[in-house]
């Protein structure tokens, strides 16, 4: 089933006059990644209303620290996998031309996607709340929690957003442009029910765009939004398509 899918999947890529991806946690996953709402994901671990809302972050910055650390120390240390590597190959090959990513893990930029738009922020640098200074993520020892500014010394917030706080805005413009202006989206890793990021395949769809999920599950987009599913792992369906599409090219 999935060989049939992933021959259609390469076809529709060939066939494109300008292809997006839309990505989500479980495109990381094989990079050891947990997603947030899979078995043994984060949101098993740290319940997202008292660890992953603004307002937890201001009344109680130490306990959302800990989660942050638990973050910080998997996606510093993460390195892209095949899904990534396999993405960017498309954009070496003239067939993709932008990433949506909803991962603050920076892995599409790792793997060579030039062209990424960070719907969540990223955890690459954080920002005084006082002082508004911006410091480099990687060059932070974080050990005292809750990581305060070298320069002033009140607390830094990772430049991720938080449930409660607005998409970045020339990120989020930028994304719907996107969205309507392409003819094929790849919706990858993603179980589509936060929003407005989930709004990205919607608004691809009713621009006329072809829409094909990898993802290890249906998701409310299947059936509905998608054209097709391709279901399984995306370390393995993206570098199979890419591979499909050489062959066709
Ligand atoms: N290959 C493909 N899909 C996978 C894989 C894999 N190896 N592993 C997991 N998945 C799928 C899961 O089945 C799930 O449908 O990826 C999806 C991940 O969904 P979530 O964990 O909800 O992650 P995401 O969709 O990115 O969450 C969106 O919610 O918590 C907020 O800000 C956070 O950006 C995040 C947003």
């Amino acid at each position: 089933m999935n060989q049939q899918l992933i021959q259609r999947a390469a076809q529709d890529i060939l066939k494109s006059q300008k292809t997006i991806a839309f990505t989500g946690a479980g495109i990381s996953v094989d990079s050891g990644i947990p997603d947030f709402r899979s078995a043994g994901g984060l949101w098993e671990k740290f319940n997202p209303e008292e660890y992953a809302h603004i307002d937890a972050f201001y009344s109680d910055p130490a306990k959302v620290w800990l989660m942050l650390k638990d973050m910080f120390t998997l996606v510093m240390t993460a390195k892209p996998n095949s899904a990534h590597i396999g993405l960017a190959e498309l954009e070496r090959m003239g067939l993709l031309s932008t990433v949506i990513t909803q991962n603050v893990d920076g892995l599409h930029q790792a793997a060579g996607n030039t062209n990424v738009v960070e719907f969540h922020g990223s955890h690459r640098t954080l920002s005084c709340l006082k002082c508004n200074t911006t410091h480099d993520g990687t060059s932070l020892a974080i050990k005292d929690l809750p990581v305060r500014c070298p320069r002033c010394s009140s607390l830094l917030k990772p430049d991720v957003v938080f449930f409660g706080e607005p998409i970045p805005p020339r990120a989020q413009s930028y994304s719907f442009r996107e969205s309507r202006s392409c003819s094929l989206v790849l919706v990858v890793g993603t179980s589509a029910v936060v929003y407005p990021a989930a709004s990205i395949p919607m608004m691809a769809k009713e621009s006329g765009a072809t829409v094909i999920e990898i993802n290890m599950e249906p998701t409310p987009l299947t059936g509905q939004v998608s054209d097709y599913l391709i279901s399984g792992s995306a370390g393995e369906i993206i570098p199979a398509i890419v591979e499909e599409v050489k062959r066709r090219r």
